[in-house]
This record gives structure tokens, sequence and C-alpha cells, in this order.
């Protein structure tokens, strides 16, 4: 059954390989190419040398750049002794989560979210307890479903805003309570904020606002999606300071350092207004991409809420089929790929996740074959 196992993804694409005209809203990573300036900035950093591996936590001045930048962003006051440079978001929650847990122990995920949370929790051997979302509330974490799960003594809570695959943004009364309620039970919080640039007309709660550097929480952050360089392999953990030494064993053994280039290409991005006003207008991009494609939709009479975040929608399934079925058909039927909803955990089953990264045209187009697909299986 889709999302007990962790070959769906494998088992989903593999049955999509009809080539003919496909809109794949499957994937999620911005459609965007590495901003020019940063290649710029490759080019010179290679023929300068800086090829060879870094300090284990990452470039110094880069670790700096980093902590200045949430300090910027949340008024928050990180020291850059950490930050740890990672090979992307996904690397990091793994060592954060290697770390914290042992076997047997409970990790909250509110859902629908990203499926490796889950699933790098059953690897190493941690039980999962899912919340599923406040009802009626458009995706918003249900806190005191997380409160009654500490409750039975869990030993961490991953919450991702804005959320793949909701967009979903917490709002700051729920993430401070759950900042509390992990002190106050000692659990860890995990901090996803991978999507931290991609918000729309809301303010961003980090849980940097939070942070102390005795505590125990952890933010993931990642330059995958911000400077759409997803296949560089770069992101970061800011971790309290007795994780730090346990992580960078993990790292030095594991990883060694994250990717040199990609880390002198971050710094450059983020000391670079250009860079940060090119972010801006791809963030804008996609806002405008989230209304066409929300207005696209609903116009078809497919329900879908206007996600505050993130590079996806969400919309309900408007027939009685399952995600996977759903998904599979229209994919093989009207050449649109799409995510089951189920993949992003049970409450996640009844719609399924489409990305924004695809030109105006195209989700329009999208939202023609979806409706024209939902009108052939009602009519039948
Ligand atoms: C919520 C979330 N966290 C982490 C990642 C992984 O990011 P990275 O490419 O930095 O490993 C993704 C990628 O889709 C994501 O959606």
């Amino acid at each position: 059954m889709l999302g007990e196992d962790d070959s769906w993804i494998i088992r989903y694409f593999e049955n999509i390989s009809d080539p003919r005209d496909l809109i794949n809203l499957g994937i999620g990573e911005p459609d965007f190419d590495l901003f020019e300036p940063l290649k710029a900035e490759a080019e010179r950093v290679i023929r300068q040398g800086l090829n060879k591996y870094t300090q284990t936590a990452g470039v110094p001045e880069l670790r700096e750049a980093i902590a200045e930048y949430h300090d910027r962003r949340t008024s928050a006051s990180i020291n850059p002794d950490d930050v740890v440079v990672t090979p992307g978001a996904s690397n990091a929650l793994f060592m954060s989560l290697a770390t914290i847990i042992h076997p047997g122990d409970v990790v909250v995920i509110p859902t629908p979210s990203f499926p490796p949370f889950m699933s790098l929790t059953k690897i190493l051997r941690g039980r999962v307890v899912e919340v599923g979302p406040l009802p009626g509330s458009n995706f918003q974490i249900d806190v005191r479903g997380i409160e009654a799960a500490l409750r039975e003594g869990a030993r961490a809570v991953i919450v991702n805003s804005p959320t793949n695959p909701t967009g979903t943004v917490i709002d700051e009364s729920s993430f401070s309570r759950v900042v509390e309620l992990c002190r106050g039970s000692g659990a860890y919080l995990i901090s996803d904020e991978v999507y931290e640039r991609f918000v729309y007309g809301v303010d961003y709660i980090s849980a940097a606002k939070y942070w102390r550097d005795d505590d125990r929480v952890i933010i993931i952050g990642s330059f995958s999606k911000t400077l759409a360089m997803t296949g560089w392999r770069l992101g970061y953990m800011i971790v309290p300071e007795h994780l730090r030494p346990s992580i960078i064993r993990l790292q030095a053994y594991i990883n060694a350092c994250a990717p040199s280039v990609a880390q002198y290409v971050a710094l450059y991005a983020l000391r670079s207004s250009e860079v940060q006003r090119m972010i801006d207008e791809k963030v804008a991009e996609y806002q405008s991409r989230r209304d066409v494609f929300h207005k696209a939709l609903t116009t078809q009479g497919i329900s879908t809420h206007l996600p505050r975040g993130g590079i996806y929608l969400f919309p309900r399934i408007p027939m009685d089929l399952d995600s996977e079925t759903f998904c599979n058909r229209l994919a093989k039927e009207e050449g649109v790929v799409t995510v089951p909803g189920r993949a992003f955990g049970k409450s996640g089953e009844g719609h399924f996740r489409a990305t924004l990264s695809a030109s105006p045209d195209r989700l329009v187009k999208a939202a023609e074959k979806i409706a024209a697909f939902t009108a052939r299986v009602r009519s039948r």
C-alpha cells in the first residue's frame, strides 16, 4: 500500500513511460535554471581552485552568512558555530534523526507531509505517530493532537512550514505553542524550512524566532529550491550546542563535508543583493502561477484550497477513486503526472499533489485535462 513502503515513488515513475506530451506536475523542484551570476561564480570558484574538502561543518564564512540571514529574517540571534552545512536538507534530516532517536522512540509527524520524515524514522527503527490536520482548517497543524502524542513520551516532532505537499504556513500561535509543548516535554522539535522563501502575502514564522543555543530545536534549511540547485546538494542545519559534536562526527564519517563549490556559490548568493532580488522575482512568479492554477481548477469544479506558501497545490480528488488509482489513470489517460496524496501520510488520501513548476499555460492545460478526465469517469 502506498505510503507504507519506501518504493512507491520509484514504482510510480516506472509506470509512466509514455513520452507523449506529458505535463509533469509530479516533480518537487523549481523549473527555473540556476541564476547566471551563480554560474559565473561557480566557474570562478572552480578556476580559483576551491575544489578540495572544506572544514567538516562547512566554510566558516558561509556558516556566518547563514546565521546572519536568519538573524535578519527573524530577528534571531544565531551563533555561526551552531550552523552545519550539509549535502542537502535530506542529509541534515537524516543526521538529525540518527543523532536523536533510538529504536522504539516515537516521532510525531503532522501529516500530510514530506514522505522521508516517515521513511527515515522507520529506517532508524523509530515509531511514527501521524497527527492529521485540524479538520476544516486547510491543513493547519492540530496542536492538541500533537500535545496528546507528546504526552505519550515522544522523542521528537517534525514540522515543515511551508508544508510539502499542502503549502500550509503554520501560524504564529500554533508554532509557538508547539515549541512550548516540546520544551515542556523534553522532545526535540525539527523544523524543516526548505520552502521558507516561498510565502505569499503572509508572515513567515521560523523556528529561528524561538532559537536558544541550549535548547532542543533543530532548524533545517536548503539552497535546493531557493536557488534552483537541487542537483548541487546543499543544505544546512542549525543545531543546539549539545548536539554539535555528534552531528560533526556523523558528517565527518558520512560526507566529510558538503560540496565545496556549492558552498562558495551559496555564500555569494547570500551576500549578493542582485541574487536576492532574482529570488524575490521567482517567488512572485510562483505566486502568480498559484493564482492561475487555483483559478483554473476551481473554475473547472475541482476543489482546492489556496496555499499561502510552497510550490504545490493539493487539490481534492473530485471522484470516488483512491489517490493512487486516480493519479495512475490521470497520467496514463491524460498525460498529466501528479503524486497521490496517500504518499504523504494517511491524511493525504483523497487528494493529489501538483507542482507549480510549469508555465501558466501548461497549468491551465493541466486543469482542463484533469476536468476532462473527471467528467469522463463520472459519466460512466
Ligand atoms: C520538505 C522538504 N524537505 C527537504 C527536502 C529535500 O531538500 P534537499 O534537496 O535540500 O535535500 C525536500 C525536497 O523536496 C522537501 O520537500
